[in-house]
């Protein structure tokens, strides 16, 4: 039985087949309460992302809360959306979509998390799954927020596993490391869900195939087209993910850390990322026992959490079990 009321939490993203992954997995964990989903430029523009959250709720017979965001960087130039990873519309490239009548919240998103934040303090989780812009917009807007916030985790960076962008830099923070360093620097209570630990869960397709077959619903079948596009391209990267022909979950980490961090090991330092030049995106880890002199390490920097190894087997049977509850509604 539950013991504790669900965690409120907003859920920040670019739906993208792993954030839909874990936007499922956070509407059918009965300790999660989505009370909204800002969306964000990353794996598709701002604007297809709101699409894509209000139609994966929608589908799964939920209204919650969708806003747009962030449509470019900080201050570096746009690149196109990765379309060979999640497809031209993030979702695999669906052939066809049913009709949905949820709307979009016409706030932005930074001044949604504000609002939510303002009226529920101290008892929201912000979740994000993207490039970190709203959180810095949001932080600008209120610059008290990391003291309204109960937590925030986030899915982005790398500290010993090679980069998935460039050698050293991971999607979400090299999508907008402006941002990301403003986010490090803010001071919340704040846990990095990185590669160092998503590249240790394999998720084969035929899990998603499963699920779909127990529920024999739009939204699983969905999903498990998406997942389909989405294994083929990391099985066409890594020898080892085409053996099962399977993915990385990245995004859904992020929830699986919120509802079981007994699966995590972590550090805690000072986390810096560099802006500019060959390391752009890079999330440098200062150890804490470690006393570096230069400028930019100093005390005051902020400590974050970084999750550095994973129970696999445990994650992946936390997810299967979260995903084959009876959560869908329509
Ligand atoms: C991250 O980048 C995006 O492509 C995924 O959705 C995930 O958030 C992984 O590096
Ligand atoms: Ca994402």
């Amino acid at each position: 039985m539950q013991s504790h009321p669900p965690r409120k939490v907003i859920f920040d993203t670019d739906p993208g087949v792993d954030d839909a992954m874990a936007l499922y997995y956070a509407l059918a964990h009965p300790g999660v309460e989505v009370v909204g989903v800002t969306t964000t430029f990353g794996n598709v523009t701002v604007a297809q992302a709101a699409i894509n959250a209000l139609y994966l709720t929608a589908i799964a017979g939920y209204e919650v809360p969708v806003t747009m965001g962030m449509a470019k960087p900080w201050v570096k130039t746009s690149e196109a959306p990765p379309d060979f990873i999640h497809g031209d519309d993030g979702l695999g490239n669906l052939v066809t979509r049913q009709p949905t009548t949820n709307r979009l919240d016409p706030r932005a998103s930074a001044q949604f998390i504000v609002d939510r934040a303002r009226a529920y303090p101290g008892e929201i989780t912000l979740v994000a799954v993207g490039p970190l812009g709203n959180l810095a917009m949001a932080l600008q807007l209120a610059p008290e927020l990391p003291t309204l916030l109960q937590e925030v985790i986030l899915m982005g960076g790398t500290v010993l596993e090679p980069g998935n962008v460039s050698p050293v830099a991971e999607a979400n923070i090299w999508n907008d490391p402006h941002a990301a360093d403003l986010v490090f620097g803010a001071g919340w209570k704040l846990t990095m869900v990185g590669l160092d630990v998503t590249h240790q869960l394999i998720l084969p397709v035929t899990l998603f195939g499963h699920i779909a077959k127990h529920h024999a619903h739009a939204a699983t079948d969905t999903l498990l087209h998406a997942v389909k596009f989405y294994a083929d391209f990391y099985s066409d990267l890594y020898p080892h993910v085409a053996k099962i022909h399977g993915c990385f979950g990245h995004d859904v980490l992020a929830f699986i850390y919120l509802t079981n961090p007994e699966l995590f090991t972590l550090e805690t330092g000072r986390v810096r990322v560099a802006v500019e030049g060959l390391a752009q995106g890079q999330t440098i880890l200062r150890r804490r026992h470690m006393n570096y002199p230069q400028m930019g390490w100093e005390a005051h920097v902020p400590l974050t959490h970084v999750c550095m190894q994973l129970d696999a087997k445990g994650a992946r049977q936390v997810l299967e079990d979260t995903l084959m509850r009876d959560w869908l509604k329509a």
